[in-house]
């Protein structure tokens, strides 16, 4: 009996299977708009089987988009250009779910293939960044941000609530906040780039405050029978391991004190030259030790995209839900592929019928 495919259940919601496509921008959004090219890409991902399907990192106001073609739902005519994706993602029968997100200082950057480095001085369409501290990042993303002021820390903890009331409005029936990846919540948190000495930085509560207080204002509009979830990177392999993991569950369990229900365990990318121990299915130990220390169920991506890792971790209780990323943008299909791979009976079926019928057939 696989593990991959048994249904999971999250506050109202239940998943047909413990596969979910994690977010992926597709950096072709226009003034944050998406289009044609983001409806097709979800409806297919949705149409392949997985259970879960989360939309991309999008931005909350439109200087926390990463680039200028990150999606965004700082209005309400953007987040209503969602709701033929959702309905698409619900009538494949899976979960529509979405990130909301604000880049701090890796924003203002070019597209990945055009450079994946900060828009130059100068340029007209880079913008000011925002940090908790003048820190920038460095390497290919130079650019030094604004040091946030109180006011500002209250405008983006409302735009991150303003987010989740327009993707409750659209029809999103799960909500991620992207607290992971060196962007902004994430960089509240790590000393690396917050050196404020005000209440928003320092100790560990100080360092922590900006993402509870986002979490317990965006805990008020999102659904309580919907799932409520985080992406947060526990770890940054930069030599301090143990200390920011055991820092990182300590402010998980708070999450989870302050409602929420699941974490996508993550790292979290604040420096540039860490040292990543990339190798199929590495981070999931890490999420184990999560899910059990703080007691919360847990997803996690990086590497999972073999079906046999990612039944493993499901089996092995490593993971609650596997994140497929890139496979499934090789493959729309994976979840058909990994029941093939995996010997469930009459894999088409993880197709609709219009595939389904055919390829059982002959
Ligand atoms: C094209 C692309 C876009 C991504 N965009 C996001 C994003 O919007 N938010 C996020 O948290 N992670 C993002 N990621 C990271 C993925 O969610 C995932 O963690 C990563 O691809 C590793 O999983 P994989 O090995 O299954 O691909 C992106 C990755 C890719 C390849």
């Amino acid at each position: 009996m696989s593990a991959l495919f048994q249904p999971f259940k999250l506050k109202d919601i239940t998943l047909r299977n413990r596969i979910a496509v994690p977010p992926m921008c597709m950096y072709s959004a226009h003034d944050g708009l998406i289009n044609d090219w983001h409806q097709v890409h979800l409806a297919s991902l949705a149409r392949g089987g997985a259970g879960l399907v989360i939309v991309e990192a999008t931005a909350v106001s439109p200087e926390g988009r990463i680039t200028p073609g990150c999606a965004g739902i700082w209005n309400d005519d953007l987040a209503q250009a969602f709701v033929p994706a959702v309905k698409a993602i619900k009538a494949a029968g899976a979960v529509p779910g979405i990130q909301i997100a604000h880049a701090g200082r890796k924003a203002s950057a070019n597209r990945p293939w055009e450079g994946d480095d900060h828009i130059a001085e100068g340029e007209p369409n880079g913008w000011q960044t925002i940090a908790p501290s003048a820190i920038p990042f460095g390497a290919n993303l130079p650019k030094r941000p604004k040091a946030m002021t109180l006011d500002d820390i209250a405008r983006v903890r409302q735009d991150f609530v303003d987010a989740a009331r327009r993707a409750r409005d659209a029809g999103f029936e799960w909500l991620e906040l992207h607290f992971a990846h060196g962007y902004l919540a994430q960089s509240f948190f790590s000393a690396h780039a917050n050196q404020r000495d005000d209440l928003y930085g320092g100790s560990f509560d100080n360092r922590s405050r900006f993402l509870l207080e986002t979490l317990a204002a965006v805990r008020e509009v999102w659904p309580e029978h919907l799932p409520f979830t985080a992406r947060f990177g526990v770890i940054e392999f930069d030599g301090r391991d143990e200390q920011t993991l055991s820092e990182s569950i300590e402010l998980v369990r708070r999450f989870k004190q302050a409602g929420l229900d699941m974490l996508s365990v993550s790292m979290g990318f604040n420096i540039p030259d860490a040292k990543i121990p990339w190798a199929p299915g590495f981070m999931g130990p890490i999420a184990q030790r999560v899910r059990d220390e703080a007691g919360i169920p847990v997803s996690s991506a990086w590497g999972f995209g073999t079906p046999a890792v990612a039944e493993k971790a499901i089996q092995e209780k490593q993971l609650d839900l596997a994140m497929i990323g890139k496979a499934h943008l090789a493959d729309p299909h994976w979840t058909y592929t990994a029941a093939r791979e995996l010997g469930i009976e009459r894999p088409s079926w993880t197709l609709p019928a219009p595939y389904a019928h055919w390829l059982e057939r002959y």
